[in-house]
């Protein structure tokens, strides 16, 4: 069934470019998900076995996902995937998506994040209809909360002691941005459109 997201856009900015998954962008998704780094703060298993197969078959087939946006981010400046942004667990009733994003290390701290989450969450209130979007960001990552809070999301709730972390307990914030605020300040609340 085709839907609003049958269609994979290309969506370009400055610094980052979102487009499809290409085959070549394997090794890159693979390094960045190797990364312990982003293993520990998107609260994946850090001794988690890779499976190659699966990862094939995961890249490969996100372009075919009707009901989810997966989107390569590239790096403009060396035109090489740095990572992925996605919108995903998609509620039609209610409008809803959530959004999650990893950067792999060669691609963090220059921007392109903020960036690339301004670029595919404005597509889905301005291209897909969205109401809501929304999603969750651990304690220990405040250089996300900060990406997030400058591209316009907002904290709504604490989810106390969501993820072990090593020997600790580590809160978890859900945040949201509604269709709304994005119309008001284009993801640029500090300075509005
Ligand atoms: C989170 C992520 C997408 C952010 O993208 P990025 O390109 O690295 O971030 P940006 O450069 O766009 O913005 C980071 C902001 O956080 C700030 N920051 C960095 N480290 C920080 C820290 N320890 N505390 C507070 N702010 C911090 C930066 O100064 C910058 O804000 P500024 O522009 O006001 O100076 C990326 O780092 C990433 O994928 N990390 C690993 C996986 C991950 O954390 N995924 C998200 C899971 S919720």
């Amino acid at each position: 069934m085709r839907t609003p997201f049958s269609v994979k856009p290309t969506l370009t900015g400055e610094r980052v470019t979102l487009r499809p998954f290409e085959d070549a962008d394997l090794e890159a998704m693979r390094s960045a998900l190797a990364d312990p780094e982003v293993r520990r703060l998107t609260g994946s298993p850090p001794d988690e076995p890779f499976d190659d197969a699966r990862l094939r078959e995961w890249y490969g087939s996100r372009n075919a996902q009707t009901d989810r946006l997966d989107l390569a981010v590239v790096d403009r400046e060396r035109g090489v995937c740095v990572g992925e942004a996605v919108l995903n667990l998609w509620d039609p009733e209610n409008r809803a998506c959530n959004f999650r994003i990893l950067i792999g290390p060669d691609g963090r701290d220059r921007g392109l994040g903020t960036e690339a989450t301004r670029l595919i969450v404005g597509y889905g209130f301005e291209r897909l209809g969205l109401h809501r979007v929304s999603l969750e960001v651990y304690a220990t990552n405040p250089r996300a909360r900060r990406a997030y809070e400058k591209a316009g999301f907002v904290a709504e709730g604490l989810l106390r002691d969501a993820l072990r972390d090593g020997g600790s307990w580590v809160d978890a914030t859900v945040m949201s941005i509604l269709a709304p605020e994005w119309a008001r300040h284009g993801g640029r609340p500090e300075v509005g459109r």
